[in-house]
């Protein structure tokens, strides 16, 4: 097989974000989108007629139908977080239909809202028997791979393995009513965005080439608040925004998160990982950033700087948007400006691998397993803030614990 045929299922924000991306990507089109409506289907759709990577892409009434369809060969799920296994039930049925197997499922984070749903979307993919990908865009953005690999190479070859890793990703809030609503989404900001930087600074912590277990967790410790968005005034402005579906003040989950992880290595050496995740951060776009600390060096990466900044005076009053950079916040004064998005947050690099994965031209580097071990950690994390001790991953009770 020479180009693969991607079928979406959820038509929103990062399904375009995917679909844009597949512009920097050889040996693939988009075919099809399912979604939760038609309209959203037909949206994405017209993103990649716009993009010219889906010449033939049509929307679909189902994502059974969409799976059933022998012109598409791997699906990406980019659904809301509360219709994973409902999803991968579909996709079991439309597989059945096909005279050919689907080629691969990708599945974005987080994997599912608990660790039981996570179990079952994994059981549901080895049912199938299909390869499975999952979608964390961190592990293949230029600036961390390529600072990641000088850094153990011309450090940590001489100096010594890095002990300690950090990561925050913080920003004013999410943009769909459903993460507003803890039963849809599973959880608040840690679930959300923790997935990121958890397996990032895991990530950056393993040897380049050695498998995830070569670092085994042995305790979480965390903390969850609500610093903003429960204060009267800023749940009444959610309500307002998103009227009859959000009623933060009443049902919340948390918009402030911090947890540190201590790690074993296979020699006995202890390392840290420390992450932050935050719905109230307000400055010109995103907080963005990653550090990787050893005995004799250091990594500074702030994802939010690509090095570019337009100045707007006080003169200019344009209209709100998200042009400039994601979660943008302002239109005035200095701003940050992403050049290219897609790129730069790794949403190319994921799906190059992901399709060349699916075309059999090598192993995918992250699977459903690596989703499930991420969700260990963050139901350790929520079990943590909630019980005011450290949790060990491991514990097998974990499997029984919800967030919400
Ligand atoms: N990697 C990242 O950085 C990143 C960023 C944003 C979102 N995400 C993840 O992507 C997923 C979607 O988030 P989003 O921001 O695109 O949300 P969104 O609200 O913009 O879009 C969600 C889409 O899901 C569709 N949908 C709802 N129910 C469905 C169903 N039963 N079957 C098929 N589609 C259905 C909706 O119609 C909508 O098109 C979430 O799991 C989220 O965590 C990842």
């Amino acid at each position: 097989m020479k180009q693969l045929c991607i079928g979406f299922v959820g038509g929103g924000f990062i399904t375009r974000f995917h679909i844009q991306s597949l512009v920097e990507v050889r040996d693939c089109c988009v075919g099809g989108v399912a979604s939760g409506s038609m309209a959203s289907a037909e949206e994405a759709v017209a993103v990649a007629k716009k993009f010219r990577v889906g010449p033939n892409a049509r929307a679909f009434a189902s994502t059974e139908e969409l799976a059933a369809c022998e012109d598409i060969d791997a699906l990406w799920i980019c659904a809301r977080n509360d219709t994973r296994i409902s999803v991968m039930e579909e996709i079991r049925a439309g597989n059945r239909r096909r005279k050919t197997p689907l080629r691969g499922i990708c599945l974005e984070k987080p994997l599912a809202r608990t660790l039981a749903e996570a179990l079952q979307v994994q059981a549901i993919a080895e049912e199938i028997g299909v390869p499975t990908g999952y979608l964390e865009d961190m592990l293949f953005a230029p600036s961390l791979v390529r600072s990641k690999e000088v850094l153990w190479r011309r450090g940590a070859e001489i100096a010594g393995r890095p002990y300690l890793a950090r990561a925050a990703e913080e920003h004013a809030g999410p943009h769909s009513a459903w993460f507003w609503q803890p039963e849809i989404a599973g959880g608040g900001v840690l679930l959300d965005m923790m997935c990121h930087s958890i397996e990032a600074a895991r990530w950056l912590l393993t040897a380049p080439g050695a498998a995830r277990e070569s670092l085994v967790p042995l305790e979480v410790s965390a903390t969850c608040e609500n610093l903003k968005w429960t204060q009267p005034a800023y749940a009444k402005q959610l309500s307002a925004r998103f009227p009859s579906q959000v009623d933060w003040a009443a049902h919340h989950s948390e918009d402030f998160a911090r947890a540190t992880v201590k790690w074993r290595t296979e020699d006995g050496q202890i390392l840290l990982t420390e992450t932050s995740s935050s719905w109230c951060y307000v400055g010109a776009g995103l907080r963005h950033t990653f550090q990787l600390l050893g005995p004799e060096y250091s990594l500074d990466v702030d994802m939010a700087d690509a090095g570019v900044k337009v100045f707007f005076s006080r003169e200019v009053h344009g209209q709100a948007g998200e042009d400039l950079v994601e979660k943008q916040n302002a239109e005035q004064g200095q701003m940050p400006l992403i050049p290219n998005e897609p790129a730069h947050y790794g949403y190319a690099g994921e799906n190059r691998h992901f399709v060349d994965a699916f075309l059999g031209r090598c192993a995918p580097s992250l699977t459903f397993h690596d989703g499930v071990e991420v969700m260990r950690l963050l139901m350790a994390a929520y079990q943590s803030a909630a019980e005011k001790r450290t949790i060990d991953p491991a514990d097998p009770e974990l499997i029984h614990y919800r967030p919400v």
